[in-house]
């Protein structure tokens, strides 16, 4: 890639659509020492994607990291960015959003599987016994980005300059400024269903033409397409989009077909009635079609902080350092500085 500059940061949101992904969905054991681990080797990841990233740097290797809502407390007492929670189980008449464990997501983006591969290699290694995987799904560019229903998925993804104002939080809360909301869902698909349906109806539940991916018209209802009910406007008319990256997966010889689900969101609130619109229903009672094929075997949330957010994770909060049981006194330096040498401190 000529005259590309290192395409490697870590947090990078905004990460072009990938031929390769990994999700991997960590739970971090209890105790202070796999806490520790933690605050060792997560927020270096960046250091990690330069040791792999830079092998190829036309792979464009990126990896986001989120952090559930119990970890965030443990690593960062008394300071939770506004909206964050656990996945609340969605539970409607026929179909249920599940809400599964985790911790730790890695989102592992590249162009190539090897990269992904090693990047979580070692990346695990590096954790060890500190973390217990939940969910480890090895996705893929299917196509023109189409997922395994055949639908081209991905189309009204925000955009140019609408892109940071729906995925990044800004003065709303300031502590957490660059940070995002990731929702993340695996779903199974039961495709002989799937095709059963017939285009014409599979284009009515998606609400987009299979072949062309032209968007069509909404029905008048009462049943709306996956589409409609997965677009939030306020009683002003304002739209509120998602970052969505979802990607294929499967195992044919075990007739394993799936899409893993993944959205980023300034405001998790819009990700959360989006589902429910899905799940419940809009009018409650008509949930959208497209889970009557595809089963939601996970759900968890997770706060992406920006990078210097989740660098400074590598020290304990002063409230931390507090409660920890016999902790040592904080070493304060005269010159108000962290203490930890003249190459550290900041360029005045
Ligand atoms: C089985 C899982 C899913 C599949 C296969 C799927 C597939 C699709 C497809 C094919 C489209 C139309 C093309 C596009 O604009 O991307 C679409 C649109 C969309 N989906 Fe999904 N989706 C799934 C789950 C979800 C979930 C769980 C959410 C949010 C909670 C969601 C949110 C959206 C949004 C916001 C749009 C764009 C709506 C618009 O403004 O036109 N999807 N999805």
């Amino acid at each position: 890639m000529v005259g590309e500059r290192v395409p490697i940061d870590a947090q990078r949101v905004d990460a072009p659509l990938s031929r390769f992904a990994v999700f991997l969905v960590v739970t971090v054991e209890d105790g202070d020492e796999a806490l520790q681990r933690v605050r060792d080797v997560v927020p270096a990841v960046d250091d990690l994607l330069k040791t792999v990233g830079f092998r190829d740097l036309g792979a464009d290797l990126s990896c986001v990291v989120g952090i559930g809502a119990r970890l965030w407390d443990r690593l960062s007492p008394g300071a939770r960015p506004a909206e964050l929670h656990e996945f609340e189980t969605i539970v409607g008449a026929v179909h249920t959003a599940p809400a599964t464990p985790g911790d730790l997501l890695f989102h592992i983006r590249a162009e190539r599987v090897d990269l992904c591969f090693e990047f979580e290699r070692l990346l695990l290694g590096s954790l060890g016994d500190a973390v217990r995987v939940v969910d480890e799904t090895q996705g893929f560019r299917y196509f023109d980005a189409r997922d395994l229903l055949g639908f081209v998925d991905g189309t009204a993804n925000p955009i140019g300059a609408e892109l940071p104002s729906a995925t990044l939080i800004g003065d709303e809360d300031p502590a957490f400024a660059g940070g995002s909301y990731v929702v993340v869902q695996k779903y199974l698909h039961d495709l002989g269903a799937w095709g059963r349906l017939g285009t014409h109806e599979q284009e009515a539940v998606i609400g987009r033409t299979k072949a062309d991916n032209v968007e069509l018209d909404d029905a008048p209802g009462p049943q709306f397409a996956h589409k409609t009910l997965a677009t939030i406007v306020d009683a002003d008319g304002e739209e509120f989009d998602i970052l969505r990256d979802n990607m294929p997966f499967g195992r044919p010889g075990r007739d394993e077909f799936g899409t893993y689900f993944i959205g980023y969101t300034r405001r998790l609130w819009v990700l959360e009635l989006m589902l429910r619109r899905m799940f419940v229903g809009e009018p409650v009672g008509y949930h959208d079609r497209i889970l009557d094929v595809s089963t939601a075997v996970t759900g968890t949330t997770f706060f992406a902080p920006s990078n210097p957010t989740l660098r400074a994770l590598a020290q304990p909060t002063p409230a931390a350092a507090e409660t920890a049981p016999d902790a040592p006194e904080p070493a304060e330096a005269a010159d108000g500085s962290l203490g930890i040498g003249a190459l550290r401190t900041p360029p005045s």
